[in-house]
């Protein structure tokens, strides 16, 4: 077989490791100073800031407000070889954080409640990690800061903006912090990781009247009673038993008297499910449901359904990369999680349709410390010596990525 590019300089992995501890103070420091100072989807301006002004301090090439927000920083290696992104989330949540620490939120009503901010530290510690250490891996690293992950999705317009162009990406690694693992397992595996995320809003419009007068009305709360019940019948009975998916109606809103029939009923809910060829059947089959009872009882709808993300998808060859980096840096007998699928979902399903990839979740719940509250919980905290450790399955993922013999 002909080489593409050479051997990559072996890394003395045990300084990788010491180097990379000496990092942790700044990595800590960072991860506080971003969630001091949580924003919203496409509002991340002082994290993309001090990104920015980080890169430049480090000599890094970058370019800022790419899809609003976001950052990309590129480092060049001293060898060739293939171009690797590793990308990471900035945004935090609308929640008020209620942990009594001294780099508690200083902003009203905004927090970092998911880890993005030691996403962002974890990024940004790899990349001045390489930059200072271009001679010791193999082609060119791309950083992708995205903004909006927890709303809208930021990839997506990313990918539009060109992001994974110029270099063109071969390859892209990501990781979540994970609370529902323990501190230093990681969770990876091939193939579906996080569901697709599907959402639909329903308004069902009957005919109100008197609540004793039942025969002149086309009482909407009972139509939509029966729409929430026949729903449950999509999953249980016409999904495959071994396809996993979920229809959750999370509102049902209708009435204002007690008295009254309702003329209308609004229901609104999510979709997930882990295999993509179950796009768009589920919303089919909510449509027909809705379109039969609506019909059987004179009522009238109007359905809008959408999709938010696809599932999270990981190539094999990527997991394997990351699963064997895994059972290299983290301790035996802590291991590796395979069985770390969620329901959850993420936008990083975009940028693995467009490129091979692996994302996976490093395990941060430290129960002793009280650093085991679920995302998204007000008292969402997490151990930050996983700084560190996503550094180094970072860099080592890179050097493991730039070598002919991965
Ligand atoms: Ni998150």
């Amino acid at each position: 077989m002909v080489s593409t590019f050479p051997i990559a300089p072996t890394l003395d992995l045990s300084k990788v490791r010491l180097d990379i501890r000496n990092l942790q103070r700044d990595l800590v420091q960072w991860r506080r100073q971003i969630h001091q100072q949580p924003e919203l989807a496409f509002d991340e301006r002082q994290t993309a800031t001090l990104i920015a002004a980080k890169l430049t301090d480090w000599g890094i090439d970058h370019q800022t407000e790419i899809a609003k927000t976001g950052v990309v920083a590129t480092i060049a290696s001293s060898n060739p070889g293939p171009v690797l992104a590793i990308r990471a989330d900035m945004d935090a949540l609308p929640i008020q954080e209620a942990n009594d620490v001294p780099y508690r939120s200083q902003q009203e009503g905004k927090m970092h409640a998911c880890g993005h901010d030691g996403h962002v530290a974890i990024a940004l510690g790899t990349a001045y990690y390489l930059a200072q250490h271009r001679d010791a891996f193999c082609g060119t690293v791309k950083f992708i800061f995205q903004p909006a992950e927890e709303s809208v999705g930021g990839a997506k317009p990313m990918i539009e903006a060109g992001v994974l162009q110029n270099p063109d990406v071969d390859g892209i690694i990501g990781l979540h912090i994970w609370n529902n693992l323990p501190l230093g397992t990681v969770g990876v595996r091939s193939g579906p990781l996080m569901a697709a995320v599907e959402c639909f809003r329903c308004t069902i419009l009957g005919k109100g009247g008197h609540g004793a007068m039942p025969d002149q009305t086309i009482d909407a709360v009972v139509v939509a009673s029966q729409v929430v019940n026949a729903l449950q019948t999509i999953v249980s009975r016409t999904i495959k038993p071994l396809d996993a998916a979920v229809v959750t109606v999370g509102e049902f809103h209708a009435g204002t008297a007690l008295n009254v029939i309702a003329d209308t009923a609004r229901l609104s809910g999510t979709v997930r499910y882990f295999n993509a060829d179950l796009e768009g059947t589920i919303g089919d089959r909510i449509n027909t449901i809705i379109g039969g009872i609506c019909q059987s009882h004179g009522a009238t709808y109007d359905l809008n359904y959408w999709q938010l993300y696809p599932p999270v998808i990981n190539d094999t060859a990527m997991a394997e990369l990351v699963r064997s980096v895994a059972a290299d840096v983290i301790e035996p007998d802590l291991g590796i999680v395979p069985d770390c699928q969620t329901m959850g979902g993420e936008d990083m399903s975009f940028f693995l349709q467009a490129v091979p990839g692996c994302y996976f979740f490093l395990g941060s719940a430290n129960p002793a410390q009280g650093w085991d509250y679920p995302h998204h919980h007000p008292q969402f905290d997490f151990d930050e010596s996983v700084l560190c450790m996503g550094v180094e399955l970072f860099v080592r993922c890179v050097e493991r990525f730039g070598r002919e013999d991965r």
